[in-house]
């Protein structure tokens, strides 16, 4: 039996973290018991484990989702801890010593805030030489700057972190980070710290301009370097007068444009820095996970394009920075920039738009491998000037992203699928930079809220996201402190005070389902405040006039059905009044769920009823008395359905199918439909549809792009046409998860993994996979907080599959198998079968495996009776019948109907029953 994924507050071994309790969390697996029958939890002084602190004793109640423990915490104090688990076998096994060390809490900082003259350009160091007095036993750095900042000792980086403090509401908060600084600085050494610009200051965002940033404008630092002796003293060397200000050469630096260091630059005299206020924001422990580089992608070719130019291709669209070894002859300028598609074979960035995304670097002769410090790209093509002999060797690109463990997988028989599930983990990748952005590359790479509302379970199916959004959320709230409960369309604001529904509803939605991912209630009670506070702000505005309906929301945006009937519309065709008060109840009743989990009773019928209110305003204004929907576009009846807002859901189903035949099987949705289409297809009978707008390989969808060289998922259907040219420059990235959610469906309906309200946490699963001949096999896992589920099909033939299920210790699952018979389920002597009720196979920890004859084939049958609409969708038919079937001439209207039908309602056409049947013969090959 092992014991693994040991962690505190959803973190491995943290350091210096904001810490407003302790909660452990923990795994086991390779055990012979099925599940925890105790857990003991210890936190001791010492990593022996001898000075203990906390004992909790072996508690039968312990839960591995989260175990809260009250710990009267130090300041700067590391504490170890371990979790012994008794197994139901009789097994025990320990987890190994874990740690988390405490920030400096409220402690007071020796260190002053200081600054320079900040209209200088060059980027300044604040340095100080440290001799430790005595023998040290450890060390550690407590330190911030602003707008970024790296520290070194003796010239070598400390720590392995990019872009720190990171992004948030700098108004509100900034971030400190703690460093072990213990071996580099024991013999005494030089401690600088050079600041950048950042998110802070200079230009980011809206509203923040080169010498206006938003937050700020001055350069500050603050630092304390507490030395521990082995005789137990301390001593703390603060930021203060004594510390020098010297100039590097970085010449300019912001997110956006890039950097320019000139290595010719002269040294400038040293400064002294000046005490200054602090920033607006409290000086906080840290939230974020650190950002550090994580894949080393060398280019796969160095291309010579037709207009002259030297290009890197990395093979991969990523962000982060690069590493570049050059020698070239003093003042040459080595320029750099990124892109992330070529046109017409040449290098190209204008999807970027203001952004200059590029790096400057003027050469003093010698050899040196530069790297970006305070900027990063989202690209895959890198354009080389001023290097004479350019080789591939030299350079490398370094994916920087916060420290999230990945973990789910899919992977199928489908290789365009498989390509789409890595342009989808891609995605999440290089938006998921310290804040869940929009984009990585052009002059924006903001929190937008509604991207990451719609792509949160797909990110928690990828990685461990809990840390990371806890942050995020925590910030989210507080934006709404200063904008009176009104949640930004994106987080940190960066000066943006606009709301819309969908992108602010992620206040509900987005703690909701981490609760639903983790079991763990502490991110209800910290989000509690943020949930109820958007829906009062919604009840504020709506008054006793629907208020919310009319004022500006983005509503289905992109969605491909705007009645203009342009293609570069951004916005869709569906009433974005429905699509808010719609989104409005349904926020009003994730308070009311939120709620009864935290026990506050009254607050959950409150926010009920105002859920079912509003759930029966939305009836009264948008669906006729028999339950017909006024708005007649997908995402429209996709809500419905998802809501239950129609009293006739069989008409709605009737309506929503006519309306993808009317589309040829294609998809029209935007950011709020397309997330919730397939399983809302899925969910009412229509898994099939779901299946081929998976698969389909024609514009619009995800396999389209795979098919034009895509390896991130684009922020339009249409971002590049079928000729590979780019659509429009205005808003067009080739790097934008939002429609990566489709990694959602995949999941749940492909490998089965249907996560629940009703099991937060997936100690409880119920695993229902299906079957799909193009995809031929499934194999999935899911990371879940309880444990790693396993789920892979595989089919022989259209009607003969092999299932596989792994359900991971201390859990159990209900398994619904895919076109499973009565006969299957009545085998005994498979262990997958020893509880079968409703034709679901309740089982708990362990492996499990069947081969069954299907009770249908899994693969579409064609035939006379098959609507011609879905005759015509399939590439092969219309290739190899298509003009015997007259298949082009067949008017839209008769699209629904079978060849039967049309031969019964028009007798005239003289389509014999042997022709038919003889069709049907041909037909039954495909
Ligand atoms: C962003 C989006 C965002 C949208 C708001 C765009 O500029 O890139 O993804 O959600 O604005 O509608």
């Amino acid at each position: 039996m092992r014991v693994y994924d040991a962690k505190v507050n959803h973190m491995t071994n943290p350091m210096g973290f904001f810490m407003d309790g302790v909660s452990f969390s923990w795994k086991v697996d390779e055990a012979r018991g099925k599940a925890q029958k105790a857990a003991r939890v210890r936190v001791a002084a010492d990593e022996k484990m001898q000075e203990i602190l906390f004992d909790s004793g072996m508690d039968e109640q312990a839960d591995s989702l989260a175990y809260p423990v009250e710990l009267a915490l130090e300041p700067r104090t590391r504490y170890f801890w371990q979790v012994t688990v008794l197994s139901d076998a009789g097994e025990e096994a320990d987890s190994e010593v874990q740690w988390f060390e405490t920030s400096k809490m409220s402690e007071e900082w020796i260190g002053k805030w200081l600054t320079c003259d900040s209209t200088e350009k060059r980027h300044p160091i604040f340095s100080k030489e440290i001799a430790p007095a005595k023998e040290v036993a450890k060390a550690r750095l407590y330190v911030t700057g602003l707008g970024l900042y790296e520290a070194y000792i003796d010239g070598k980086k400390v720590g392995d972190e990019y872009l720190t403090p990171y992004s948030n509401n700098y108004n509100r908060w900034v971030q400190y980070q703690t460093y072990d600084i213990t071996d580099q600085i024991a013999g005494g050494g030089k401690l600088s710290i050079l600041l950048g610009n950042g998110w802070y200051k200079g230009r980011f965002g809206f509203s923040a301009f080169e010498d206006k940033g938003y937050y700020g404008n001055e350069w500050k630092v603050i630092a304390d370097v507490v030395l521990t002796y082995t005789d137990g003293t301390e001593e703390v060397i603060g930021t203060d007068e004594s510390w020098t200000v010297t100039r590097s050469r970085i010449m300019f630096s912001n997110l956006y444009d890039g950097e320019q260091i000139d290595a010719t630059a002269p040294e400038l005299p040293a400064e002294e820095p000046t005490v200054c206020d602090a920033p607006k924001g409290r000086l906080e422990a840290r939230r974020s996970l650190p950002v550090v580089a994580h894949e080393h992608i060398k280019p796969v070719e160095l291309i010579h394009t037709p207009a002259g130019e030297q290009v890197f291709d990395m093979g991969q669209n990523f962000a982060g920075i690069f590493t570049f070894r050059v020698k070239e002859p003093a003042g040459t300028k080595i320029h750099i920039q990124t892109g992330e598609v070529l046109q017409k074979g040449n290098f190209y960035n204008e999807n970027l738009r203001s952004a200059k995304s590029e790096y400057i670097y003027i050469s003093d002769g010698n050899e040196t491998v530069i790297r970006p410090h305070f900027t990063y790209y989202g690209y895959r093509y890198v354009k080389v000037e001023g290097v004479s002999d350019l080789k591939i060797e030299d350079f490398t690109g370094l994916a920087l992203y916060s420290d999230i463990e990945m973990g789910g997988d899919v992977e199928t028989g489908h290789d365009l699928v498989n390509q789409l599930v890595s342009n989808v983990r891609w995605g999440m990748k290089g938006n998921f930079i310290d804040v869940p952005t929009d984009c990585p590359q052009r002059d924006e790479r903001m929190g937008w809220t509604g991207d990451t509302q719609v792509f949160s379970p797909t990110a928690t199916f990828l990685a461990d996201t809990y840390a990371f959004y806890s942050k995020y959320l925590h910030d989210m709230y507080t934006e709404q402190m200063d904008l009176d409960g009104m949640v930004p369309d994106v987080v940190p604001s960066a000066g943006v005070h606009s709301t819309a529904c969908v992108w602010g509803d992620s206040s509900c939605i987005i703690p909701w389902n981490m609760y639903q991912f983790y079991g763990d209630k502490k991110i209800l009670e910290d989000q509690y405040d943020s949930m109820r506070n958007w829906v009062d702000y919604i009840s504020r505005v709506d008054g006793d006039n629907h208020g919310w309906r009319s004022v500006f929301h983005y509503g289905d945006w992109l969605a491909l059905d705007n009645p203009s009937g342009k293609t570069d519309e951004v916005m869709g065709g569906t009433d974005e009044g429905y699509i808010a008060n719609v989104y409005y109840a349904a926020s009003a009743g994730i308070v009311a769920k939120a709620a009864r989990v935290l026990g506050y009773e009254a607050d959950a019928k409150t926010y009920q009823a105002l859920c079912d209110e509003q759930f029966e305003e939305v009836k009264k204004e948008y669906f006729s008395q028999t339950g017909r929907c006024c708005i007649k576009t997908q995402t429209a009846l996709i809500l419905a359905l998802k809501y239950h807002l129609s009293e006739n859901e069989e008409l709605t189903k009737k309506t929503l199918r006519l309306l993808f035949q009317i589309s040829g099987d294609k998809l029209k949705t935007g950011f709020t439909g397309m997330p919730l289409m397939c399983p809302v297809l899925s969910e009412n009978g229509m898994n099939d549809l779901a299946y081929t707008l998976l698969l389909n390989e024609d514009y619009p969808g995800w396999l389209h792009e795979v098919k034009l060289g895509a390896t991130t998922v684009w922020e339009r259907w249409n971002s590049l046409d079928e000729n590979g040219d780019i659509s429009s420059t205005g808003m067009n990235s080739l790097n934008h998860y939002a429609y990566g959610s489709i990694l959602e469906w995949v999941f749940r309906y492909v490998t089965g993994f249907r996560v629940s309200e009703e099991h937060p946490g997936s100690r409880h699963l119920l695993i229902a996979p299906t079957l799909n001949w193009k995809l031929k096999r499934a194999k999935g896992s899911y990371h879940s907080a309880a444990g790693t589920y396993e789920t892979s099909w595989e089919l022989a033939d259209p009607s003969h599959v092999t299932v596989k299920v792994t359900v991971p210790f201390g859990c159990t699952a209900e398994i619904v198998l895919p076109l499973v018979s009565q006969e299957t389920l009545a085998d005994q002597s498979n262990p997958l079968f020893a509880d079968v009720r409703d034709g679901k196979c309740f089982v708990g920890a362990g492996t499990y495996e069947v081969s069954y004859e299907t009770t249908k084939p899994a693969k579409k049958m064609y035939s006379t009776y098959t609507p011609i609409q879905e005759l015509v969708n399939n590439p092969e038919i219309v290739s190899a019948m298509g003009e015997q079937l007259h298949l082009d001439q067949i008017p839209g209207q008769a699209l629904a109907a079978s060849f039967r039908q049309l031969a019964e309602a028009y007798p005239s056409a003289s389509m014999s029953a042997e022709m038919l049947d003889q069709l049907d013969a041909a037909l039954a090959r495909f």
